[in-house]
């Protein structure tokens, strides 16, 4: 099905009102708080000043790029082989300027302007605010009767802010998922910032049971798509692992998680030590546990176009961060395996000694630090990855097999990197994964977009942490 482009721009042009807007699109339950289509908040975007000028003009042209594309046929097959995508997609990333408070925003004119998100998969994420597997209002059971979940597991567990309702109803339990039955384990996948987990790991590690038939996949939709305050978006994590676990009868789990959700889960083990007892594997794909320095996420310099709550907690010298990395908070709880590449365009650095993504093992549980191109130096799998880019790159995707086949974090001396180190994309991947793994980009920009109210600091830190 094609997008009316010229009539979807035309409805956000006319309806000038809020109030008629929301009357217009049907209200969802979704992982957001927004009321439409991703193409409809980037028509608004057009011509609405406070987001600012260069926003607002290069939304235009990512809109005008789109609509030439809608008038030819146009489906991943024409991007040309996984090869040409990742060849364009280090073009891209070379091109832009890494220094530009608008970086994001010019990489994603440069990933539509290069085809790399056909039409099919624009249809796709225009419409997830409408998706099942974004939902952050799904019917989960009450856990069995004899656990005692909340508002607490362990008496040192820190008490929930969030009602237990809505903790439970973030959860997302795919049909698929065996309750850990039949030699499954349980893996939840922990969405990063700005982009729902349904959406996010659709393309990625939602499949991850086609490289492993024992990954019983679940995952959690973060509301607001994690731009909320990340202690918040903690007691998310820290409650969906031990739920998971109570309804998979008391067995252990591993969580996935991609960008903030590394700290977000890192947060959970160190505040709710209850979650360290069934977390057998922690993969954190490109995890900011020090933050990122780049200055265009940093707040308060590009309020308010940017700084929402999380956004601003992963800023460099955050209090966030500071609390999270204290007190033994910078060193692994549970065997933890991070994967991370140098050409990062969310955090930097992502490389040496002081990349963002390392963990330390002080307490001496298993931590392995994989920077993708020390591992495969000048070979395909050690190329030009960007931050989404590591969910689907071939070495994080054997490095998660061999973490939840091994006790410990995943090995690399145990892979067979002549092979992994080749590839472009991991193989149980498609071509359209790896462009719908770009394309949720465009979701993330219509998410800070949108994102109601912008704030002007930081976060206080709960009374538990401090
Ligand atoms: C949204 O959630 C509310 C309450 O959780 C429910 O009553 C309603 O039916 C849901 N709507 C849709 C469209 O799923
Ligand atoms: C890492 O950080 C330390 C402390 O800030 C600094 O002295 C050192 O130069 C940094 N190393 C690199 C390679 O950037």
């Amino acid at each position: 099905m094609r997008f009316d482009f010229a009539a979807g721009v035309a409805l956000a042009w006319t309806l000038v009102s809020p109030m008629a807007y929301a009357m217009a699109v049907p209200r969802t339950n979704s992982s957001t708080n927004s009321d439409s289509g991703l193409l409809s908040v980037l028509s608004q975007a057009v011509g609405d000043l406070s987001v600012g000028q260069k926003t607002s003009d290069t939304a235009s042209s990512i809109l005008s790029l789109l609509d030439n594309q809608a008038d030819t046929p146009n489906s991943a097959a024409d991007v040309g082989s996984v090869k040409d995508a990742h060849d364009k997609i280090s073009q891209v990333y070379s091109s832009v300027d890494k220094d530009s408070d608008s970086l994001l925003l010019d990489l994603v004119k440069g990933l539509v302007e290069g085809g790399l998100i056909p039409l099919n998969l624009v249809n796709l994420l225009d419409g997830y605010i409408n998706i099942d597997l974004n939902s952050i209002s799904n019917n989960n059971p009450a856990p069995p009767s004899k656990q005692d979940l909340y508002p607490k597991k362990r008496s040192d567990d820190a008490i929930y802010s969030i009602p237990e309702e809505k903790l439970r109803a973030a959860i997302h339990i795919p049909d698929s998922f065996a309750c850990g039955k039949n030699g499954k384990k349980p893996v939840i996948l922990v969405p990063g910032t700005a982009v729902p987990a349904g959406m996010t790991y659709h393309f990625s590690f939602s499949q991850l049971g086609k490289a492993l038939p024992k990954a019983d996949i679940v995952w959690v939709n973060i509301p607001r798509a994690s731009l909320n305050d990340a202690q918040t978006n903690a007691e998310y994590v820290a409650y969906a692992i031990n739920y998971i676990s109570a309804v998979s009868s008391d067995s252990n789990v591993a969580a996935i998680s991609w960008s903030q959700g590394g700290l977000d889960v890192q947060w959970a083990l160190k505040y709710w030590p209850s979650t360290r007892d069934v977390v057998e594997d922690f993969i954190a794909i490109s995890p900011d546990f020090h933050g990122t320095d780049l200055r265009s996420l940093d707040c308060p310099l590009l309020d308010p176009l940017v700084c929402t709550p999380s956004i601003w907690q992963q800023g460099p010298e955050t209090e966030f961060i500071h609390t999270l990395q204290s007190d033994g908070g910078n060193s692994a709880y549970v065997p933890t395996t991070t994967v991370y590449s140098t050409f990062d365009e969310i955090v930097q650095p992502m490389s040496g000694p002081n990349a963002s993504a390392i963990l330390s093992d002080i307490r001496d549980i298993g931590v392995t630090n994989n920077h993708i191109q020390t591992i495969c130096p000048n070979q395909p799998a050690g190329g030009v990855y960007l931050h989404e880019g590591v969910l689907y790159n071939p070495l994080a995707w054997a490095l998660a097999v061999d973490a939840l086949t091994h006790d410990g974090p995943g090995d690399p001396s145990r892979i067979d990197i002549d092979t992994v180190c080749g590839q472009i994309l991991a193989p149980q991947l498609q071509l359209d994964d790896m462009l719908g793994t770009e394309g949720i980009l465009l979701i993330a920009l219509v998410e800070i977009l949108t994102y109601e109210p912008k704030v002007g600091q930081e976060p206080s830190i709960a009374g538990y942490a401090s």
